[in-house]
């Protein structure tokens, strides 16, 4: 299944997230590609990502005949405040230098010349839009008008943020990552903006921030129906309403089971079911 964004760029319909992975980066980003994960997720952010290490699971993969062209590469720019001392990039310069040497650095890592998606891995600003989220979008613009990027996006944002960004920036966002909690209906005010745009909306920590989804009757009852685990009952549900699923998954199983979840149907009673299940 491919999902596709208003600039008409195919994007795999799952995706594998390597945030703290440490040390094992390198082997599980094989391991999901050799799975058969297409997507990879990661940031240039050493607190939580080891973006080099991805690059070196991506090299062994390249030696053993996988092309470039066959995988989906996401990373970020992460600001100072979600830095660590161990910053990509000169902390004290400008932003717009900030984007270009924390790019470029990206790229280093992943042995690559182009990222197929540039993410802004959150505003600046808690409410809104301020200068400093404008300068640095600007630059992730440039990103893209370049070639550098082919797609652009922006994560951890808001309603007002995403609909700032989408009627006053000049490039509009194609990518929203955002972490989804069923309480709020799967954060469906900001899945509805990505809609009305055409922006594929990712979700994050799908299972790790709704436990008690997992736990719930009626997921078990769907699971058991349909002889798979509550997990992939929640990843088959997002992409049914249209969601891209990220798994941060370190188990060679549970990527299979994952993977499995493009295989089975919830019924348009189910879906619906599960989209309401935890509002509050
Ligand atoms: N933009 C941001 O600010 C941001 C923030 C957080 C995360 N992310 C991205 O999102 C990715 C995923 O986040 P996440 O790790 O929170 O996602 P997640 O998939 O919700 O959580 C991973 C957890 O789910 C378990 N799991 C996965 N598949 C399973 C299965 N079939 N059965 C049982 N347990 C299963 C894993 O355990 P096992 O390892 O035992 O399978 C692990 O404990 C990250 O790696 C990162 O790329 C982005």
């Amino acid at each position: 299944m491919i999902l596709t964004t208003y600039n008409q760029i195919a994007v795999p319909s799952f995706m594998y997230g390597t945030a703290w992975k440490k040390d094992a980066t390198a082997r599980l980003v094989q391991l999901a590609v050799e799975s058969g994960f297409k997507a990879i997720d990661t940031a240039n952010q050493l607190i939580h990502y080891q973006e080099e290490l991805v690059g070196k699971g991506l090299q062994a993969l390249y030696q053993k005949g996988i092309q470039r062209e066959m995988l989906f590469l996401q990373t970020k720019f992460t600001s100072v405040n979600g830095q660590d001392h161990r910053t990509p990039y000169d902390a004290s310069a400008n932003l717009t230098t900030q984007v270009k040497q924390s790019v470029d650095s990206s790229l280093v890592h992943l042995h690559t010349d182009y990222l197929d998606s540039y993410v802004l891995h959150g505003p600046y600003s808690r409410r809104g839009l301020g200068a400093e989220d404008w300068e640095v979008w600007e630059a992730i613009e440039e990103l893209y008008n370049s070639g550098k990027a082919r797609m652009i996006g922006i994560s951890n944002v808001t309603v007002e943020q995403l609909t700032q960004l989408c009627t006053k920036a000049k490039t509009k966002p194609m990518i929203v990552q955002n972490r989804c909690y069923a309480q709020v209906g799967w954060d469906q005010e900001v899945r509805e903006i990505c809609r009305t745009h055409e922006i594929i909306y990712q979700g994050f920590s799908l299972l790790t921030a709704n436990p008690q989804v997992m736990a719930n009757p009626l997921v078990r009852a769907i699971a058991k129906r349909l002889g798979t685990g509550a997990a992939q009952v929640i990843f088959r549900f997002a992409m049914q309403i249209g969601m891209l699923p990220l798994t941060g998954t370190t188990n060679a199983q549970h990527m299979k089971d994952d993977l499995g979840a493009e295989q089975i149907e919830l019924s348009a009673e189910e879906v619906q079911q599960i989209e309401t299940i935890a509002l509050v």
